[in-house]
This record gives structure tokens, sequence and C-alpha cells, in this order.
């Protein structure tokens, strides 16, 4: 079952786990709670096992007000970032919390952090953000410059000052409130500009990969199943966002060009009525932990109806495909009989869940698990992020009440 690495693999993926092992990866969440909230039809006795990235989509899930929500993830430095929108909702006034986490930058983070934030941190993120107090200031870029999300996001601003006729297209891009005028300027003034040389090798290299989060077994699903490479499925994927989709509700892009929200293009959490909502105590049905899927559910008795996963088992199934088994066989451990489960992948179908046997009786994956392709794909069009080939929404099977 085991994947044959070659030894560029496994450097690739020393330098991935190098990086990936030492820094906050995900400034922002990016897959879209939206499409999220139609596949999970969230009802208020569900508990939730999400993966926590930088913890916007778990705020999101919680406007609907479930039972409980798990965050986790393996990286303790997205659960720091969760922490820290936790006890912002807890401890502050709603222009300070959207000054933090809608424009990234606040003046008085200092003061703020130490005088209301920091007490209700765990030890991990106290010594985190005392060391990452700038991340806040103007100077520094503020927050979604900073975690190698917004290094790329910089590097993407850099290019563009370098570029000054992209710039203004991109920049009128994002200023269109109809789609025929939206698409006119991609068509006209972004993308003869964009799409050269340049792009396309600056988008092949594993290193760029690496700093978005893709490691290379993820980089090859996609070259393997795109005429044109990575480059060609990242352009496939930006001309159906800014052809398809209303760019002025599409906050995803809109921070990485701009390095902050608006109130009116902005998380779901950070708008003021539903800030409201989490301060007035449905943030308390979240609870972070930092560990792997199945060390959690190995570690409670709590059984789950709602499992959201991301993309993390691209990142698993060819280095760790028995940890993939493994954390398989918690879920339907610990799956209440009308459990669903959520995923995206960078592969339409991802072939590696085919390998998988779960059980005493070593029963194929794909048995236990009631795929609704057709929904997913029609979900997936609205997908505001639309960088993941599939999007998988599934229904455990063979769970006795
Ligand atoms: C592939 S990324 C998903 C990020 C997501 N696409 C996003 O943009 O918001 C995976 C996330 O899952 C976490 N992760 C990876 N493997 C994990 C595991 N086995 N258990 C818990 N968290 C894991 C990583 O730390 C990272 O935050």
């Amino acid at each position: 079952m085991k994947a044959t690495l070659t030894l560029r693999d496994r450097i690739d993926q020393v330098v991935f786990n190098a990086i990936y092992s030492r820094s906050l990866v995900y400034n922002t969440c990016w897959e879209d709670p939206a499409v999220d909230r139609l596949a999970l039809e969230l009802k208020p006795d569900d508990s939730l096992l999400v993966i926590t990235s930088a913890g916007c989509n778990v705020l999101d899930y919680a406007l609907a007000a479930p039972r409980r929500i798990h965050a986790v993830d393996a990286n303790p430095r997205q659960t720091a970032l969760l922490e820290l929108k936790l006890s912002g909702i807890k401890q502050l006034a709603f222009d300070d919390f959207f000054a933090l986490f809608g424009r990234g930058v606040h003046p008085q983070f200092r003061e703020l952090y130490y005088d209301a934030l920091r007490d209700e941190l765990s030890p991990f993120a106290q010594q985190f953000w005392d060391s990452h107090l700038h991340w806040f200031h103007a100077q520094h870029g503020g927050l979604y410059f900073q975690g190698l999300a917004g290094v790329v996001a910089r590097a993407f601003r850099a290019y563009l000052r370098v570029r000054p006729r992209l710039a203004a297209g991109v920049g009128d891009l994002f200023q269109a409130q109809a789609l025929d005028a939206q698409r006119e300027i991609y068509d006209t003034r972004v993308q003869p500009l964009l799409w050269g040389a340049g792009m396309n090798w600056t988008l092949s290299r594993q290193l760029t990969m690496n700093m978005l989060g893709v490691p290379a077994a993820q980089r090859q699903q996609v070259q393997a199943q795109h005429q044109h490479g990575v480059a060609g499925f990242i352009r496939e994927a930006v001309e159906y966002v800014f052809r398809e989709l209303p760019v002025w509700t599409n906050y995803f892009w809109a921070v990485y060009i701009n390095g902050r929200y608006t109130e009116n293009c902005c998380p779901e959490y950070l708008k003021r009525d539903n800030f409201q909502a989490l301060k007035s105590g449905l943030a308390e049905r979240i609870v972070p932990h930092t560990c792997t899927v199945t060390a959690f559910l190995q570690s409670t008795e709590e059984r789950m109806s709602r499992f959201v996963l991301l993309d993390h088992m691209d990142w698993m199934s060819s280095y760790y495909p028995e940890a993939l088994a493994e954390e398989w066989n918690a879920i339907l451990d610990r799956a209440t009989a009308e459990a669903r489960v959520l995923f995206r992948s960078a592969h339409a179908a991802p072939d590696y869940l085919k390998l998988i046997a779960v059980g005493a009786t070593q029963t194929p994956l794909h048995e236990r698990l009631q795929f609704h392709d057709r929904w997913a794909q029609d979900l997936q069009r609205q997908d505001r992020v639309h960088t993941y080939a599939g999007f998988h929404v599934a229904d455990v099977v063979g769970v006795s009440a």
C-alpha cells in the first residue's frame, strides 16, 4: 500500500516537514464554510470534529449552534491562532476584535494582549504570541502577511508593484460590483498579463507549494491529473473564480490582495451581529485540541455526528498510509449512526481511499461510506476558494445506534 517514494520525494518531504513543523501555515482558512454549512445540515444536538487550520470555519459552524465543536490540529500554532480569536471574542469589544482579525492590525495590541487576552491562553499559545506581537503592527504588514501563506501573499504583492498595469487591473477587478464588468476586467486587463512563463515556472516550484501548505505528494496528485500541471490547474481555478463567482463576496482571494477584510467582505465570525452571538455563548461550545485526529478520537468516549477533515488526508496518503487507515478506524469507532464526513482533496477521486480496509474484518472503507457525489459536485460549483479538485460528502454506514 506504500507509495514508491523517490529520493527527490523524500528530500521534498524533509524540507516540507522542517518548514511546516516550525511555522504557522494558515493565517486564514482556505476552504469555503458556506459550502460546508450546506453539506453539514447542522442540528442543535450535533457534535463535530473539525480540523482547526486558522479557526475561521470552526467559528462559522458555531454560528449554527451545534452542541459541541472539537477543533483539532496537529500544529500547535494553528490552535494558538484559534485560542487568540476565542479570547478576543470573550474579552474584547467588536471594534477592537475587527481591528485584529478584520484589518489584521491594532496599534494597541500589546496593551490589549497583556491586559485582556493573554490570561485566557494555554501555555503554548502564550509562548507563541509573546514572541509574535509584531504580527499585528502596521509596519510589519499585519496578520494576513504573516505565516507561510502570508509570505506568498507578500511575494505576490511585491510582484504587482513591478507590474503596474497588472496591479491596476487586479485593483479594479476587486472593486467590481457586477459579474459582467468583473468578467470583462479579468478577460482584458488581468488574464493576458498574469499568465506567462514566469508565473507558470513559479507555480510549478515545490518551494512555492511548500509555502502554500501543499506537500510534494499533493502537488504530484494535481500534476498527474492536469495536462498543464499545477500552473494549469491553478489558472483554471482562478479563471473560474473571477469569471463565474461574484468577487464582492469572495473574502478568500480579497484578503491576500488587500491584506485585510472589510465589514462587507469578510468571514461570518467577523460580522458584528455574529460576533455578538459568539460572545453571548456560542463560542463556548468550541474546545481546541492540539493533537492528531486519531489521537483525539482514541482519547474520547464522546461520539461525533459530523467530521470536517479539510484536505489533510492528501498529506498523509503518500507518506503515512498506515496512519490514514488507523485514522479511519478511529473515525468509524467514534461515529454516531447518522454521522457525516466532509473532506477536500487535490484529487477529484482520491485513489488512496480505495486502498484502505477497516475494522477486524478488514472491510473496504468505501463499503462503510455512502458518498453524495452529485450533490457535492453541485455544491462545489459555489465554492469561492475553488482550488480543490475534489469535495466529498459521505455518510457513515454500518454503525449501530
Ligand atoms: C492540509 S491543511 C488544511 C488547510 C486548509 N486547506 C485550509 O486552508 O484552511 C491541514 C491542516 O490540518 C492539520 N493536520 C494535518 N494532519 C493532521 C492530523 N493527522 N491530525 C490533525 N491535524 C492535522 C495541519 O496542521 C493543517 O492545519
